[in-house]
């Protein structure tokens, strides 16, 4: 394969940025198009065939747009729903999901005390709670869903003050204790999460280990891309710059364009896709 290879991230909003960051660290050949649905943000929020409807619509859009060789979908919410249908209706293309890591965290787990702390919407899934049955069955798995934590790193990505207050609220719940044992594992199974590491760590009741599933995606997606689909590990072919593609309005002001420069992305495109 002697062009770069194309790779579509996908979230409903800035989240996603976190396993994107991890893509372009392991994989700096290939080109990213980050693609955040923000004209439907949250997807926390939507009943379940609302989001398997809008994501397939979306994703359409999108492949049309950009032709990916590979798609990662980088927001637990959706991948949770959507992947099945997203592989029946584009079977030539690789999709790859980001759920929940509870097998992680339940074998790393010393107490056995274990929180997943996720959008509403993914607290509720038949897909969360399987994963729960099959690997952690050992252990006391505690579920928080939370409306307010995805909104919040939004604010924070667009250089807005995000409270101390209001994060401590949200993560308190996920900080269990039994007897003499206390929760040690945080899965952190919404992908905006990672985006608010430092102010969990620095607000919570005692240290816990904050299970991020960022760079196993990332290996995922470079074995795809090796394995599958037959790229080089390194390839000389000059990629594209790297952008993003929002699906609705956006003041793209400094703050945001300077928390995407990190994370491999140089610049924005609209794509307006109303809900
Ligand atoms: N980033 C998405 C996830 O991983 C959720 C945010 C939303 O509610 O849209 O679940």
């Amino acid at each position: 394969m002697s062009r770069a290879a194309k790779i579509l991230i996908f979230d409903s909003g800035l989240g996603g940025l976190t396993v994107c960051a991890e893509v372009a660290r392991l994989l700096p050949d290939a080109q990213i198009i980050y693609a955040a649905d923000n004209a439907a943000f949250p997807y926390g929020e939507l009943g379940e065939d609302a989001v398997v409807a809008r994501v397939l619509a979306v994703m359409d859009r999108l492949i049309a747009f950009c032709g990916p060789d590979a798609v990662v979908v980088a927001c637990n919410t959706a991948s949770t729903l959507t992947l099945p249908h997203l592989r029946a209706r584009s079977p030539k293309i690789p999709f790859i999901g980001t759920v929940p890591a509870i097998k992680p965290a339940a074998s790393q787990s010393r107490s056995g005390l274990i929180s997943v702390l996720a959008t509403p919407g993914t607290v509720a899934r038949d897909y969360t709670r399987e994963l729960v049955r099959a690997y952690a069955a050992h252990c006391k798995v505690t579920l928080v869903g939370s409306r307010v934590l995805a909104p919040l790193a939004e604010a924070f990505m667009h250089g807005k003050n995000v409270s101390d207050a209001a994060i401590a609220r949200e993560i308190a719940p996920a900080f269990v204790t039994s007897g003499e044992l206390r929760t040690d594992c945080i899965v952190l199974a919404c992908t905006h999460y990672p985006l608010l590491l430092g102010q969990f760590e620095r607000l919570s009741p005692w240290p816990v280990a904050w299970i991020d599933p960022a760079p196993a995606i990332a290996r995922r997606a470079g074995h795809v891309l090796r394995e599958l689909l037959g790229f080089p590990e390194s390839n000389t072919a000059s990629a594209t710059p790297n952008y993003v593609v929002f699906t609705g309005a956006l003041a793209t002001g400094p703050e945001l364009l300077e928390a995407l420069r990190p994370r491999g992305i140089e610049k924005a495109v609209m794509e307006p896709m109303p809900l």
